[in-house]
């Protein structure tokens, strides 16, 4: 494993969560999220990789989750904790779904809907912000002269990029992404890769891609997740060419999904 790290972002440390139905999603994870790289949690599914994500926004309080242990530091500070400030924490942290939700109205006001909520007014403010989240989502270009139109004229990767740009417009740290592209085309799909590459310098990212092909592109940092036990993780590069553990080998190969 290389002994050059970046610095970490997110200690995840002996974290375990519950369902009330019994389901054990994640059992004693430890893991660091790196700072300004892509890092990607891959597996099959019913591993527990949204359930994560889930935890660190803390959405998972208003889930059926009975119990969750082990702790979870942001630059060293615990958001599991009771008294951490939750509106904040997802201020931190932007997280962008599959299947892209925008707003009912323009493209915008899609993006300037939290920052007016946030009680910014001033216009000037409000179309540098919307330019700026829009370039850095790589869709400025396509949406410059259209940002009066309805958000649902857009293609569904357009709309995955307003989400994406709606989430950066927040200026959050961290951008948690599951499976963003799963129902994009090999274009968009591209396009949205290509982002996160330019996005690392500004955030860090974590991601769950739709596929292991897909994970083994974008990833710098890779992370294995089968029913709910981290496998292995490490380097994209020494994950997907010589993977330590063979259930690792045998997933990454296509041996089972
Ligand atoms: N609200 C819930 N109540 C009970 N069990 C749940 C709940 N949400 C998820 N689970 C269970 O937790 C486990 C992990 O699910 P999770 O959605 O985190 O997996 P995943 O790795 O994201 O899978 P996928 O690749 O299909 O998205 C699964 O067994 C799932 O059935
Ligand atoms: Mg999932």
């Amino acid at each position: 494993m290389a002994d050059e790290r970046p610095a970490v972002k997110i200690r995840i440390e002996d974290l375990a969560v519950r369902y009330s139905d019994g389901t054990e999603s994640l059992h004693g994870i430890t893991l660091d999220i790196y700072a300004h790289q892509v890092n990607v949690l891959f597996g099959p599914s019913g591993g527990g990789k949204s359930t994560l994500l889930r935890t660190l926004n803390r959405l998972n309080d208003l889930a059926d989750v009975a119990s969750q242990q082990g702790r979870v530091l942001l630059d060293g500070e615990d958001i599991l904790a009771a008294d951490y400030d939750i509106i904040q924490l997802r201020r931190r942290l932007g997280i962008v779904f599959a299947r892209p939700v925008p707003l009912p109205m323009s493209v915008y006001e899609n993006i300037t809907y939290g920052l007016t909520l946030a009680g910014i007014k001033d216009r000037e403010q409000l179309d540098s912000a919307v330019e700026r989240a829009l370039l850095q989502a790589a869709l400025w270009d396509e949406v410059a002269d259209r940002l009066t139109e309805s958000a649902y004229a857009l293609s569904g990767g357009q709309q995955q990029r307003l989400c994406l740009a709606r989430s950066l417009a927040l200026q959050p740290e961290v951008i948690m992404l599951d499976e963003p592209t799963s129902g994009l085309d090999p274009i968009s799909t591209f396009k949205v890769e290509q982002t996160l590459q330019q996005l690392k310098k500004d955030y860090t990212i974590l991601i769950v891609p739709h596929s292991v092909q897909q994970a083994a592109r974008i990833a710098d940092w890779a992370a294995f997740f089968l029913q709910g036990e981290l496998v292995e993780w490490g380097s994209g590069h020494e994950l997907f060419t010589a993977p330590q553990d063979t259930r690792t080998e045998q997933y990454i190969t296509g041996r089972f999904g």
